[in-house]
C-alpha cells in the first residue's frame, strides 16, 4: 500500500503566505531562490549532509528556515535574503515548458541552463506561465514565486502581445470579434487588441493567459494558427536572439511588469 505523506501544517501555511514576509520557508526552496544552489542540487547537498542550519546538519529539503538562522553549505555561510530577479528568454520552437519531459523533446529549463551566465546558475529559475512547444518568443523566468503568481494571475491583466500567422486572410469584422471577446468552451474572453500586420498575420494582445488561448480564439473565428510568436509581456519587449537570455533591469520588473515585492 502506498502511504501518502501528510504535508506539515507549517509548510502548507508557508506555501500560502509565500516568501519574504518574515516567516519560515523551506530550505531547498530558499537556497534556490537565493542563488546558492538550484533546488535539485540543493536536495542532493541536503541528502549528502552538506547543509547545516545553526550548526546542525539538516537533511530534510522541507525543513523550515527562518530569517536570522545561519545556513552553511559545504562549510560556507550563505545569505538567504534574495532580490527578486527576472530573466527574458527567447524560446525557440521545440522544447516544452514543463519540468517533466516524457517524450524526450527537451525542456526550456535545460535550454536556459545551457546559456545562463555562471553568476546566475545557482538560482532556481521558475517559468512565468507557459508557451506551447511550437510557440516561439519571450518567456520570463524568475527566482521568486510571487512574480510567477503576479505574471500568471487572471487578476493582474498583464498584457501579452502575440503575432500569429494564420490560415486565410481575416476580415475587419473578424478582428472586431476578437477585440470584443468571444465565447470559448471555458467562458468569454476579455476584450483584446487585434490588428493585421500582413493579410495573413494577426497581432493579438491579450490580458489573460488561458490554455492555448490564441490558437483557440483564432480557430473560433475560422483562421487556425500556423505559427505563433510572443513578442512582449507587459512593457517588456523581446530583444535577445533566439535561444538567448538576459536579466531584466529592476525598473523593467517594476514598471514593465508592474511588480512590486
Ligand atoms: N496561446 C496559445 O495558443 N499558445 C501559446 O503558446 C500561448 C498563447
Amino acid at each position: 500500500m502506498v502511504r501518502r505523506q501528510k504535508t506539515p501544517k507549517w509548510l502548507e501555511a508557508a506555501r500560502r503566505r509565500g516568501p519574504g514576509e518574515g516567516s519560515a520557508d523551506w530550505l531547498a526552496r530558499a537556497l534556490g531562490r537565493a542563488g546558492v544552489l538550484p533546488r535539485a542540487e540543493a536536495e542532493v547537498a541536503l541528502r549528502e549532509g552538506r547543509v547545516e542550519v545553526d550548526g546542525r546538519v539538516e537533511r530534510e529539503p522541507f525543513a523550515p528556515v527562518r530569517p536570522g538562522q545561519q545556513v552553511r553549505v559545504d562549510g560556507r555561510v550563505c545569505a538567504l535574503e534574495a532580490p527578486v530577479l527576472a530573466l527574458m528568454f527567447h524560446k525557440p520552437a521545440g522544447p516544452v515548458v514543463h519540468g517533466s519531459d516524457p517524450e524526450g523533446v527537451g525542456t526550456v529549463f535545460e535550454r536556459l541552463r545551457a546559456v545562463l551566465p555562471e553568476t546566475l546558475s545557482g538560482y532556481e529559475w521558475l517559468a512565468v506561465g507557459r508557451l506551447d512547444r511550437d510557440t516561439t518568443g519571450v518567456l520570463l523566468f524568475t527566482n521568486d514565486e510571487r512574480l510567477v503568481r503576479h505574471g500568471t494571475s487572471p487578476q493582474t491583466h498583464l498584457a501579452k502581445r502575440y503575432v500569429a500567422r494564420v490560415e486565410g486572410q481575416p476580415a475587419e469584422a473578424t478582428l472586431q470579434r476578437l477585440r470584443e471577446g468571444l465565447v470559448l468552451e471555458d467562458g468569454p474572453t476579455r476584450p483584446a487588441g487585434a490588428r493585421l500586420r500582413a493579410p495573413d498575420v494577426v497581432e493579438l494582445t491579450l490580458t489573460e493567459g488561458r490554455h492555448h488561448q490564441v490558437k483557440r480564439m483564432l480557430a473560433e473565428v475560422g483562421h487556425p494558427v500556423l505559427a505563433l510568436h510572443r513578442e512582449a509581456v507587459g512593457g517588456v519587449v523581446l530583444d535577445v536572439p533566439e535561444g538567448a537570455c538576459r536579466l531584466l533591469r529592476e525598473e523593467e520588473v517594476r514598471e514593465g511588469l508592474g511588480f512590486r515585492a
